[in-house]
């Protein structure tokens, strides 16, 4: 079995490739020795004409179970594989088998021709309904060694004119494949690039299921330096300053951070929080998901047409002080940054909304959205602002998942889903939960920074014991001091 490894992730909402799919660039050419990354899980089509070596290929790239071929569903429903007339029924067999193993998040290979665009484009459709990526593995053999191959095995009955007609719409449609929602498309030319091509699985950039903690999982930052860096403190961690005294890192000798996104916008020192957190998940001392405020930013960062709205323009004015090299090191990470993160074992998920059982681990648009915007119903309330679907109150995933996004007065578990956004930009507190001993722990906002457009409880933790008694399902729940700790000067803007 090939190694494991991680994709690098994707740029959202980019070109035609899918992000996060954990694809490559359409590649072709004549390279010997190619290796095909395959993200596990995703669905692999063979794309090539009969005789080209589908089955060979797939035999001793592949387990058994993997590879669904339309001979054998063929075989299955008319018990023998070259009976055309099956065709239709063994299709709607391979269907179903392979719907079974994407919901169940298995590589899936399908050993069929697939040369006509719609059948690929059925298949693929399959794929995102299971928010799964599709890789095509074209196998352009010539179609002299098609023809010889075939009539070695006389017994198939495939004609002459069969195998030309599948190489014609193999050529003819080849430049449409980039267009069809692939996440990546593999063109093998000649026999002996296909027989040399090796195939290197590589898990979702969503998979830190081997990262077992224990993790300090922060909610929304939105520009709060200062509150980050006593948060971290709080928290125990060593904190290291360059020349200039600015953040660049933060460290703990076992534990790591997961931030749950929308690091910018509307507070005082989104520079200083990026330099921190980049410095950070830089050096593994911390991941990021992204949230939709990290996501216009990126955005606008590239260039696109984005309203500065929302706090945008603080992000953009502030950083627009930065020496270039600095935008573009936050341009990279952005654009790097992961929807959700699956981690110890399962056991815990992190996403910027929040994340329903059945998109965990998954990659599609559909997933991107939910973890950055949740469940939207599509109406806004009296302020203006999106209604969400309250889709916590009907989890019943085993993982606990943890997330941001909107703010609450007090973090209140909910079937294991718990919200860590505390309004510190709104005059609230930054909290983070100790994974695993589900303790909280917080520090208040050195004033309002951004007034909220719903009327958000400032300091209403002022009273942390009425807190405590308000979260009966928290075990350990440890509330914000009474008092306020020491919080550096957080008024950067003015010093900018
Ligand atoms: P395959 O059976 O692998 O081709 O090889 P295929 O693309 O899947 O064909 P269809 O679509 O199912 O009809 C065809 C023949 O060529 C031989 C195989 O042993 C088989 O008899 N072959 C294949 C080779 O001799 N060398 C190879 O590198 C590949
Ligand atoms: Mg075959």
């Amino acid at each position: 079995m090939p190694a494991t490894s991680s994709v690098p992730c994707q740029p959202l909402m980019t070109g035609a490739t899918p992000p996060e799919s954990g694809g490559t660039p359409v590649t072709g050419g004549a390279a010997a020795a190619r290796e095909l990354v395959v993200p596990e899980p995703s669905l692999v089509l063979l794309v090539g004409a009969s005789g080209s070596g589908k089955s060979t290929f797939a035999r001793a790239r592949f387990k058994p179970t993997e590879v669904v071929s339309s001979d054998f569903c063929r075989a299955l429903v008319a018990d023998d594989e070259d009976d055309q007339m099956a065709t239709a029924d063994a299709f709607e067999v391979l269907r179903v088998i392979v719907g079974k193993r994407l919901a169940a998040g298995r590589l899936t290979v399908v050993d069929a021709t697939n040369v006509r665009s719609d059948a690929r484009r059925g298949l693929v459709a399959l794929a995102r309904e299971h928010d799964v990526p599709s890789v095509a593995i074209v196998l352009d053999a010539p179609a002299e060694v098609c023809l010889a191959r075939n009539a070695a095995r006389p017994e198939r009955g495939i004609s002459e004119r069969v195998v030309r007609e599948q190489l014609d719409q193999l050529h003819g449609e080849r430049s449409a494949l980039s267009g069809e929602g692939f996440a990546a498309v593999h063109t093998l030319v000649g026999v002996a690039e296909i027989d040399a091509a090796t195939v290197q699985r590589a898990s979702l950039p969503s998979d830190l299921r081997s990262q077992p903690g224990p993790f300090d999982v922060i909610g929304d930052v939105h520009g709060c330096a200062a509150e980050l860096a006593a948060l971290l403190g709080r928290l125990g961690y060593r904190l290291a300053r360059d020349g200039a005294g600015r953040l660049i890192g933060a460290r703990h000798p076992d534990r790591r951070v997961v931030f749950v996104g929308d690091l910018v916008d509307r507070g005082p020192d989104v520079p200083g929080v990026l330099g921190l957190v980049m410095g950070m998940v830089e050096a593994g001392d911390a991941w990021c998901v992204r949230g939709n405020h990290d996501n216009r930013l990126a955005r606008a960062l590239r260039g696109r047409d984005v309203r500065r709205s929302h706090g945008l323009a603080e992000s953009l004015d502030q950083l627009a002080a930065e020496p270039a090299e600095f935008r573009a090191r936050v341009e990279r990470f952005l654009d790097g940054l992961v929807s959700h993160y699956v981690l110890d074992g399962g056991r815990l998920v992190v996403a910027h909304a929040g994340l329903i059982e059945r998109y965990q681990g998954r990659a599609s648009r559909r997933v991107q959205a939910f973890c950055m915007f949740g469940h939207t119903t599509g109406e806004t309330d009296e302020y203006g602002l999106p209604v969400r679907y309250p889709w916590a109150r009907d989890y019943r995933g085993p993982a606990m998942v943890l997330y941001g996004h909107t703010p609450v007065p007090t973090p209140e578990w909910v079937n294991n889903t718990l919200c860590l956004d505390t309004g510190c930009v709104f005059g609230g507190w930054l909290t983070a939960l100790r994974y695993p001993e589900r303790e909280l722990v917080a520090v208040p906002a050195a004033r309002v920074y951004y007034q909220s457009a719903k009327p958000f409880p400032a300091n209403r933790l002022a009273e942390p014991v009425a807190v405590a008694a308000r979260e009966p399902t928290a075990p350990s729940a440890a509330p914000p001091e009474p008092s306020r700790p020491a919080v550096e000067s957080t008024n950067q803007e003015d010093k900018r």
